[in-house]
């Protein structure tokens, strides 16, 4: 990657989105130095894609089941990366493992937020997983994507601790209110060493 403007972010999104758009509102603010370039959505209901279309982000959305294969689908993903410019992926609340053609094309560019302090309660519902087994504690990783699940280099831990009255209603909303102001502050601080390496 060398280029000139700013980094083109991907946000990869299956759900809500409510991270997709703290981070196009960081964008906005200019606390994140990037372009949210693309909304990737791979569940065609999402409510992340009405996010997108309110925000006016480009989006595409797929249903990976229509394809022969992983690698068919995300040579499809990739071709619109490359169309729309795309430097960095930010995965946010995407419940798909990353497969070899995007790990490849994307080496060290590809950034996941996971709830939970990982090596704990990793997978799809790490607030539910800490939640049931009784923990005092739990918190938010964003981490670079490897081939594993949820197994990458750690960028960033922020605890959260799991109060006795608690329900899995406040504890998510603890871990989202986390996860709006971490995210965008990591992503940043990535861009940057990013600039300085392609520099
Ligand atoms: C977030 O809590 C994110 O950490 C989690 O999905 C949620 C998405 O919320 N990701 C994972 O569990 C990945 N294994 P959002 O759609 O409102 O941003």
């Amino acid at each position: 990657m060398s280029k000139e403007g700013p980094i083109r972010l991907a946000v990869f999104a299956s759900g809500s989105g409510s991270n997709f758009e703290a981070l196009v509102e960081a964008v906005r603010k200019q606390t994140v130095d990037a372009e949210v370039a693309l909304l990737v959505c791979d569940k065609p209901d999402a409510f992340a894609l009405t996010r997108a279309k309110r925000l006016a982000v480009p989006s595409v959305s797929f249903y990976p089941k229509q394809f022969p294969s992983k690698g068919s689908f995300e040579k499809e993903v990739l071709d619109h990366l490359e169309e729309a410019g795309v430097d960095l992926i930010v995965l946010a609340g995407y419940m798909r493992i990353i497969g070899s053609t995007l790990l490849e094309a994307f080496d060290n560019r590809i950034i996941n937020i996971h709830p939970s302090l990982l090596p704990f309660y990793p997978g799809k519902q790490g607030i539910q997983d800490a939640f049931d087994a009784g923990a005092i504690e739990t918190g938010v990783t964003v981490h670079l994507v490897d081939e594993g699940i949820d197994t990458g280099e750690i960028l960033a831990q922020e605890k959260v601790a799991i109060d006795p009255d608690d329900t899995i209603e406040s504890l998510e909303e603890k871990i989202h209110a986390v996860e709006h102001v971490l995210y965008p502050e990591v992503i940043q601080t990535y861009i940057k060493k990013l600039q300085k390496e392609y520099a």
